[in-house]
C-alpha cells in the first residue's frame, strides 16, 4: 500500500481502497447507522448552490425544486445558503417554511392545487402562485376575494420544445399536461391584471428534467421573453421570467478500477471522456438561461433541483446473498426498489461502487444484476454490472443518489424508509431517523 493519495469523485473519494464521503469512511457509517442508508456530502450541496447563486448574481431568485430532496436539514442548510424555494404541494410548502425560506423566496409550481393549498399559500404571503389551468386561475381569484387579500400569480406556459430526456420526465411539449399554451397564457395573464384581487407578476416554463443541451434551455428562455414582450405591448409588465430546472447531471463517474492504491500507481477516477455523457456545468446552464431574459431586462427565476443535490448522495446497502440463476448471477442487497425507485422506473443508471476495495476483495470480476428482496422482477438496481467477486456483508455504494432517491421511497412490501445522514468533513448528523415497525401502523 502507498500513502495517502486520494482516488474518487467529488467528495467521494478513496483513501487506500476505503471509500470514504469528506473525511468520514462510508464503512464506519454503516456500522453505526445500518443500511440500507442514505449519506450526503454538505459541501457538495454548498459548491453547487453557490455555483448557482454566484453565477446568477444577485439580481436572479434561485428557488431550489424541493421535490428533489425534502429532508429537512438539507432544506434548512440550503435556505442558509441563500437560496429560494420552488414547492409543489402544501407538504413541500410546509417544509420549506419550517426549513426557513423567507416566504417572498417561494414559488408555488404544480397542475392541481387544491383549496387548502392555495389557503395555506395566501397565508404564508409566498411570492407567487403560478397557475397552470383557467379552472385553477378562478379557484385563486375566489380565494383571493374571499380573503380580501391581493395573489400574486405566474402563469406557466407550455412552450412545446422538445427535449432529449426519459418521456416520464419529459413536460414541455404540447401534449403534456404542464402549463398553458401561449395564448391561454396571455389571456389569463390579461385575466389577472383586471381582477381586483390579482396581480400578474410573472410567466414561467419548465420543459424537463435530466437534459444536457443547453439549447432547448435557451430556446425557451427566449421563447419567454418573446411572450413577455408581447405582453408588455398589451400593458403588462411582468417582474420575472422563471425557467424552471431541468439541468442533467453525469451520472456515469469513469473507470472506478482505476482508483486502486498501489506503490507508484497515480490514476484518479477520470471523468468519462465520452461527450454524450457529459452534463454542461452549472455556469454555462445559467449563462446560457440568463442571457437573454436578463438583456431583455427582465427578473430572472429558476427552479434546478436534480444539479444541486443528486451528486451529493450515495445509497450505502450490503449484500444479503449471490445466487446464480440460469445465465444470470444475482447479488441480493438490502436496498431495492422502495429506497431507490429511479432504475426500476426510468431503467436509471447509477454507478455501483464496492466500500472495500482493499486487496482482499480484489478478483475476477463477475456481471452482477443486483436486486432487492422486493416481490417484483423490477425490483434492481442495476443490471449486468461488472464488480469484483461479492459475498454476504460486502458494503456498496450507489451513486448520485441525492436527488429523487430518498424523496421517491415507499414502504412497499412492508419496508422501512432508510436512515439519512449528513456528512461535513470528519462530522457526521444524522438528519432522518431509520424507520421502525410502528410506522407501518400509523
Ligand atoms: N420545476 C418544476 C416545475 C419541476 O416539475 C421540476 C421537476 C423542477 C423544477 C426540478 O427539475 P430538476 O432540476 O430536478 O431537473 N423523478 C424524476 C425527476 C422528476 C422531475 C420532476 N420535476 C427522476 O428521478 O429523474
Amino acid at each position: 500500500m502507498s500513502g495517502s493519495k486520494l482516488a474518487g469523485y467529488g467528495r467521494f473519494q478513496y483513501q487506500h481502497n476505503q471509500l470514504f464521503c469528506e473525511d468520514v469512511p462510508l464503512a464506519q457509517l454503516a456500522a453505526t447507522e445500518g443500511t440500507p442508508l442514505y449519506v450526503y456530502s454538505q459541501s457538495t450541496l454548498l459548491d453547487n448552490a453557490q455555483a448557482y447563486l454566484k453565477q446568477a448574481g444577485e439580481q436572479a431568485l434561485v428557488c431550489y425544486a424541493v421535490k428533489a430532496n425534502g429532508n429537512p436539514s438539507i432544506l434548512r442548510l440550503l435556505a442558509q445558503a441563500g437560496l429560494g424555494a420552488d414547492v409543489t404541494s402544501g407538504g413541500e410548502l410546509f417544509l420549506a417554511l419550517h426549513a426557513g425560506f423567507t416566504p417572498d423566496k417561494i414559488i408555488y409550481s404544480g397542475v392541481g392545487k387544491l383549496r387548502h393549498e392555495i389557503e395555506a399559500a395566501l397565508e404564508a404571503n409566498i411570492r407567487a402562485l403560478h397557475v397552470e389551468s383557467a379552472m385553477e386561475l378562478e379557484q385563486i381569484a375566489a380565494i383571493a376575494t374571499e380573503r380580501q387579500q391581493i395573489a400574486r400569480i405566474g402563469v406557466r406556459v407550455n412552450p412545446d420544445i422538445p427535449v432529449e430526456t426519459h418521456p416520464y420526465i419529459s413536460t414541455g411539449a404540447a401534449q403534456h399536461k404542464f402549463g398553458v399554451s401561449p395564448g391561454t397564457a396571455v389571456s389569463l395573464l390579461h385575466t389577472a391584471a383586471q381582477h381586483p384581487w390579482l396581480q400578474p407578476v410573472g410567466l414561467a416554463a419548465h420543459i424537463g428534467s435530466q437534459i444536457k443541451a443547453l439549447e432547448p434551455f435557451a430556446a425557451s428562455a427566449n421563447f419567454l421573453v418573446g411572450l413577455a414582450d408581447e405582453l408588455a405591448s398589451g400593458g403588462i409588465r411582468l417582474d420575472y421570467l422563471d425557467v424552471g430546472g431541468g439541468l442533467g447531471v453525469t451520472y456515469e463517474i469513469g473507470d472506478w478500477r482505476l482508483a486502486v492504491d498501489e506503490p507508484g500507481k497515480e490514476s484518479p477516477i477520470s471523468q468519462p471522456q465520452a461527450a454524450h455523457l457529459q452534463s454542461p456545468t452549472i455556469e454555462s446552464w445559467v449563462t446560457a438561461v440568463s442571457k437573454p431574459i436578463q438583456t431583455a431586462g427582465y427578473g430572472l427565476v429558476m427552479e434546478p433541483g436534480r444539479s444541486i443535490v443528486a451528486e451529493a448522495g450515495v445509497l450505502l446497502t450490503q449484500v444479503v446473498y449471490t445466487k446464480p440463476q440460469g445465465k444470470k448471477q444475482f447479488a441480493i442487497v438490502d436496498a431495492a426498489m422502495n429506497d431507490l425507485l429511479r432504475p426500476s422506473l426510468y431503467g436509471a443508471y447509477h454507478e455501483i461502487l464496492p466500500v472495500d476495495f482493499t486487496q482482499r476483495r480484489r478478483g475476477a470480476e463477475v456481471s452482477y444484476d443486483v436486486v432487492g428482496p422486493i416481490c417484483e422482477t423490477g425490483d434492481f438496481l442495476a443490471k449486468d454490472r461488472a464488480l469484483p467477486p461479492l459475498a454476504p456483508g460486502d458494503l456498496l455504494a450507489i451513486t448520485h443518489v441525492g436527488a429523487y432517491g430518498f424523496a421517491m421511497s415507499s414502504n412497499y412490501n412492508g419496508r422501512l424508509r432508510p436512515a439519512e445522514v449528513l456528512v461535513s468533513g470528519s462530522q457526521t448528523h444524522l438528519i432522518r431517523q431509520r424507520q421502525t415497525y410502528q410506522h407501518l401502523l400509523g
